[in-house]
């Protein structure tokens, strides 16, 4: 039997999106020359990994949607373009952190307003778009979809998402991440993405999913 839930994936990423969400909260809260270089060195990581994922939302994932549910993604597209902006924003509020520290005031108000911003595109995905996906979707279909949201950069996804997204997941989550992977990867790739993953696993884990199969 398969234990393979492909939108997973979606679901899975935002959890770990919200975690460095979390993170750079925390880092804000208390922002000061002493944690500047932090604020921004968990910033570009967490903007690295929203943009990959939103770039296989608008190029992999909304457009087999909108073919099944006409006109439902053009919001979500809007909230990424307003993204965009964001983003160009912070970053260069922030380019000249740590060194110069006359505009930590204005980081911090701009940064905790993306933050809040960001987790409401996420909430509103998920009210939205995940609820239509399993009667939208055969499951042959969906697992052709995530597998080409796997393909869309793939190398930027082994790379990079791959890990960022795996770590900070928690042990049930992860188990189904890699469900998801076995059942949904590239022809192919899915040796190299456990390949990835084993370093980060814990002992107990090895020998679970060693028993379950889920590295075959
Ligand atoms: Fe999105
Ligand atoms: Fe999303």
């Amino acid at each position: 039997m398969s234990t393979c839930q492909p939108f997973s994936i979606m679901r899975l990423t935002h959890e770990a999106i919200r975690s460095g969400l979390n993170q750079l909260e925390e880092l804000n809260k208390d922002l000061s020359a002493a944690n500047a270089g932090s604020l921004k060195a968990t910033f570009e990581e967490v903007k690295r990994v929203i943009a990959l994922h939103a770039n296989q939302e608008d190029n992999a994932f909304y457009p087999p949607l909108e073919e099944k549910r006409p006109n439902l993604t053009d919001a979500f597209s809007e909230e990424h373009e307003a993204e965009h902006h964001a983003f160009d924003h912070l970053t260069s509020l922030m380019d000249d952190l740590p060194e110069n520290r006359s505009n930590l005031p204005q980081v911090k108000n701009a940064m905790s307003e993306w933050i809040a911003q960001h987790r409401d595109h996420l909430k509103h995905e998920e009210d939205i778009l995940m609820k239509v996906l399993p009667k939208a979707f055969t499951y042959v279909e969906s697992v052709a979809v995530v597998r080409s949201i796997l393909d869309y950069d793939l190398d930027e996804f082994e790379q990079f998402q791959l890990a960022w997204v795996f770590e900070r997941l928690k042990g049930p989550q992860r188990k189904v991440y890699l469900g998801m992977l076995k059942g949904c990867s590239p022809a192919g790739k899915y040796p190299d993405f456990v390949a990835r993953i084993r370093p980060l696993l814990h002992s107990d884990e090895h020998i679970s999913y060693e028993q379950e199969g889920l590295f075959a």
